[in-house]
C-alpha cells in the first residue's frame, strides 16, 4: 500500500513545486514507483518542473470528472524510471467534484504506487482541503526567512486541525554562512518559530533555477559531483522511506565532499 505526500505552506514561491518534483525522482530513482500529482490547480506548472511538458493531455481534473481514467491522465516521465506524473488543468474546472470522488481515486492511486506526491497550492481552496484529506504526511515547505516561518506555523496549524498526524518541516533556500552571522534564523529558530519537526535543510543553489529551466531533476544533470543541493534531497528522500539519517547531517558546507552519499542517477 502506497503512501501519499502533501507538500505543502500557505506562502507562495517557498519551494513546493521544487521540492515535489525532485523528491518525487529521487524516490524513483531509488527504484520506488511514484506518482507526482500536480495539485495546484489552474497554476500547471509541474510538467515544467519534470521536463514532461508535451506528454500530458488529460489532467487530474480530468479524472475527478469522470472524464477519463485515471491511467489515461498518467505520463510516464522520459527521463526517470519509475516515476509518472498527473498534471493539472491549464483552467481551474467549475465544477468542484465530491470529497468521495478525491478519496476513491487516491485509494486506487495507492494500490498502484508506492508513492504519490501531491504539489498543493499556497491557498485553502476547497481542492487543497480534499487533496489534504487524501495524503498520509504532510512536509512544509519553508523559505530561510522569518516570514516564511510564520507562514509555515500557521499552515502547520491549520494541518493539524485537518487530522495530519505527521507534519515535518523542510527548510529551503537554507544560507549557513548567514544564519552563523545572525543575519538570517537559524535551523533551531525555524523549527522553534514554525512549531514544526524537522525532515531535511535544503540549500539555495542557483543551478536549481537552470535546471528546472531546463526541465532536469536532482542527479539528471549528469555532474560528476553531486551538489549539496542533491545531497540535501537524497537525506530527505531516505528519510520519507523510513531510513534514519541524522537530521542536520550536512548541513553546514562540508570541507569534505566525499560525505555526500552518492544514488544511481
Ligand atoms: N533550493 C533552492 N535554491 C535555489 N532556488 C530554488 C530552490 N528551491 C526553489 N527554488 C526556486 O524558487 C522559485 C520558487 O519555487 P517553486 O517550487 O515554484 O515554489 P512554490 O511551488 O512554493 O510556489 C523557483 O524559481 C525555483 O526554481
Ligand atoms: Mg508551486
Amino acid at each position: 500500500m502506497g503512501r501519499v505526500l502533501f507538500i505543502t505552506s500557505f506562502k507562495g514561491g517557498v519551494g513546493k513545486t521544487t521540492v515535489s518534483a525532485n523528491l518525487s525522482a529521487l524516490l524513483a530513482r531509488m527504484g520506488h514507483k511514484v506518482l507526482a500529482v500536480d495539485g495546484d490547480m489552474g497554476m500547471r506548472c509541474m510538467d515544467m518542473a519534470l521536463g514532461d511538458e508535451s506528454g500530458c493531455v488529460y489532467s487530474v481534473a480530468d479524472v475527478l470528472a469522470g472524464v477519463c481514467p485515471p491511467e489515461r491522465a498518467v505520463v510516464e516521465s522520459g527521463s526517470v524510471k519509475g516515476l509518472y506524473f498527473m498534471a493539472s488543468p491549464a483552467q481551474k474546472p467549475e465544477i468542484m467534484p465530491d470529497r468521495e470522488k478525491f478519496l476513491s481515486l487516491f485509494r486506487k492511486l495507492r494500490e498502484e504506487y508506492d508513492y504519490v506526491v501531491i504539489d498543493s497550492s499556497a491557498e485553502e481552496t476547497p481542492y487543497y482541503l480534499s487533496f489534504a484529506a487524501c495524503a498520509d504526511d504532510a512536509v512544509v515547505v519553508c523559505m530561510h526567512q522569518s516570514i516564511s516561518v510564520r507562514a509555515a506555523e500557521k499552515t502547520g496549524l491549520r494541518l493539524q486541525e485537518m487530522g495530519f498526524r505527521s507534519v515535518r518541516l523542510a527548510v529551503n533556500c537554507y544560507r549557513a554562512s548567514l544564519a552563523r552571522a545572525g543575519e538570517l534564523p537559524t535551523v533551531a529558530q525555524m523549527i522553534d518559530g514554525s512549531a514544526i519537526r524537522l525532515i531535511g535543510v535544503i540549500p539555495r543553489d542557483d543551478n536549481v533555477v537552470i535546471d528546472q529551466e531546463r526541465g532536469l531533476t536532482a542527479f539528471g544533470a549528469g555532474r560528476r559531483r553531486v551538489s549539496a543541493y542533491e545531497a540535501a534531497l537524497y537525506n530527505i528522500a531516505c528519510r520519507v522511506t523510513g531510513e534514519n539519517i541524522p537530521l542536520l547531517y550536512n548541513v553546514d558546507p562540508p570541507k569534505n565532499k566525499k560525505r555526500y552519499p552518492r544514488v544511481n542517477a
